[in-house]
């Protein structure tokens, strides 16, 4: 069976159609560049034409960088702030004529990688980190997630963790592997005084490059790299489309 997930990211939304029992995708992705003032209206309008390329009928599956509640997105620390507490859902299934599950991006690629990816047949508590421009979290209970855990923004120091670990803050500031690595361990040694993980599994695009900076990292915990990569998102959306409860 195949599923259609679509990533809502800052610069572009993604979508492809998926294997749903192999998590791979069936056909090239497409892509389009986020709208530059990414209001709800302008997004749900992407995401429309983003579905029609594949003349697609069933549920789909979208991912949002923010809290997501019954359809609902709560925050906004990355996008415009009149996401929050606008009904996404009801917003997007309108642009698309379709049935729509939305959820946080960080727990759609946790899904991905619980499913098919590092995750997969690990039981405890594992706890998925993607480092992108914001510093995104899913924790789950015997591969059972714990939504919207939102641990990108832990104090450390008085900042937000967001600010100084995430790879928009190695970018930004220019910082080396080592130095960067240096933040990243400080977060994670947090991460793991809290939540005591049994596996920690990185993502995030910088994760193609996780060799540069994984072997630096001073952790207790199992550090891995997501296995997904660019991906996660999409098949994460499709999969929480396939298992989200039938409304009416
Ligand atoms: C948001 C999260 C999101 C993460 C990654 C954070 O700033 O608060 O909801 O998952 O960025 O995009």
């Amino acid at each position: 069976m195949d599923g259609l997930g679509i990533d809502i990211g800052g610069s572009g939304i993604k979508g492809a159609p998926v294997d749903l029992s192999r998590g791979e995708l069936t056909a090239e992705r497409h892509r389009v560049p986020t709208p530059h003032q990414a209001m709800p209206k302008a997004v749900a309008k992407v995401v429309g034409e983003v579905a029609a390329h594949f003349s697609w009928d069933g549920p789909i599956g979208c991912t949002f960088p923010a809290v997501v509640k019954d359809g609902f997105t709560c925050t906004a620390a990355n996008v415009d702030e009149s996401w929050i507490g606008t009904d996404a859902r009801t917003l997007l299934a309108k642009a698309t004529g379709l049935r729509v599950t939305i959820v946080n991006d960080a727990d759609a690629a946790g899904i991905a990688e619980m499913g098919y990816g590092a995750g997969r047949d690990r039981a405890g508590v594992v706890v998925m980190i993607t480092l992108g421009t914001g510093l995104g979290s899913a924790v789950f209970l015997d591969g059972k997630l714990v939504p919207n855990s939102e641990l990108g923004h832990l104090e450390i120091d008085g900042n937000d963790a967001e600010t100084k670990a995430s790879d928009r803050a190695r970018q930004e500031e220019d910082l080396s592997w080592g130095k960067w690595a240096k933040r990243l361990s400080v977060y994670l040694q947090r991460l793991d005084a809290l939540l005591w993980p049994d596996l920690i599994i990185l993502g995030g695009g910088v994760s193609k490059k996780s060799s540069k900076f994984l072997p630096l990292l001073d952790v207790r915990c199992e550090v891995v790299p997501a296995r997904l990569l660019n991906n996660a998102g999409i098949v994460g959306a499709a999969l929480a489309a396939r298992d989200a409860p039938l409304r009416p």
